[in-house]
C-alpha cells in the first residue's frame, strides 16, 4: 500500500488521458463507430449536434432532431449513418462505412446548445494482410494496444518512482 501511493499521480494522468482523447484505429475498408456521448440535463426538447472532420468539413448533422445532409461534405456522402433512437438517451454517436486513409484526422462533435464537443482521432492504415471475411466485418475501435502501451508506462512511471 505505501508503495502504491507515489503512483497516484500517474493513476491521475492515465485518468486525464482516458477522457480527452478518444483513439481509433481502422483498416482500409472497415466500418467504425465515433462515439459522442452527453446526458447534460439541459438537452432538452429539439437537439442540434455538428459532427466535423478537421474542424471544417461536415460529416453529419443533426438540425432540430433531425438528420441533415444538405451540407455534407461529398466525400462522406452514403458513409455516414446516425442513430435517431439513440438521441434522446445523448447518444450522439455516428458510423462511418468503408474508411480510407483520407478519412484520417480529428473529428468533432459539436452540441452548440450547451457548447460542449468530443473529439475523436481516427488514425487509418493499410492492411497488413489481405481481407478475409473474419476480419473484414465489424472492426470497430482497436484500443488494446494502446492500453498496454498505458499500462507499461504506468508500471515503468512506477518503478522510477518508488525505486
Ligand atoms: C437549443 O436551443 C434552442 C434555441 O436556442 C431551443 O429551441 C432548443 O430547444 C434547445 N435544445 C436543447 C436540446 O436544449
Ligand atoms: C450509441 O449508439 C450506438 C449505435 O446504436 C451503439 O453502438 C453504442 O453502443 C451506443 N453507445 C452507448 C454508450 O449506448
Ligand atoms: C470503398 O471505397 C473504395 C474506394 O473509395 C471503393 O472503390 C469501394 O467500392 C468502396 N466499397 C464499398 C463497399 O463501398
Amino acid at each position: 500500500m505505501e508503495k502504491m501511493r507515489c503512483c497516484w499521480p500517474l493513476v491521475f494522468l492515465l485518468l486525464i488521458q482516458k477522457v480527452s482523447l478518444q483513439d481509433i484505429q481502422a483498416y482500409v475498408g472497415e466500418t467504425i463507430t465515433l462515439p459522442c456521448l452527453n446526458s447534460d440535463k439541459a438537452l432538452q426538447g429539439e437537439i442540434t449536434v455538428f459532427w466535423r472532420f478537421r474542424d471544417t468539413s461536415t460529416v453529419y448533422d443533426i438540425i432540430n432532431s433531425r438528420a441533415s445532409f444538405d451540407e455534407q461534405e461529398a466525400s462522406f456522402r452514403n458513409r455516414v449513418e446516425g442513430f435517431p433512437a439513440e438521441w434522446t438517451k445523448g447518444n450522439f454517436s455516428i458510423r462511418l462505412k468503408n474508411v480510407t486513409t483520407a478519412d484520417g484526422g480529428t473529428y468533432t462533435c459539436f452540441i452548440p446548445n450547451i457548447s460542449a464537443q468530443t473529439k475523436v482521432q481516427l488514425t487509418v492504415k493499410d492492411r497488413p494482410v489481405p481481407p478475409t471475411d473474419s476480419n473484414s466485418r465489424n472492426s470497430d475501435v482497436r484500443r488494446r494496444p494502446d492500453h498496454i502501451l498505458l499500462f507499461f508506462a504506468f508500471l515503468l512511471g512506477c518503478s522510477l518512482l518508488c525505486a
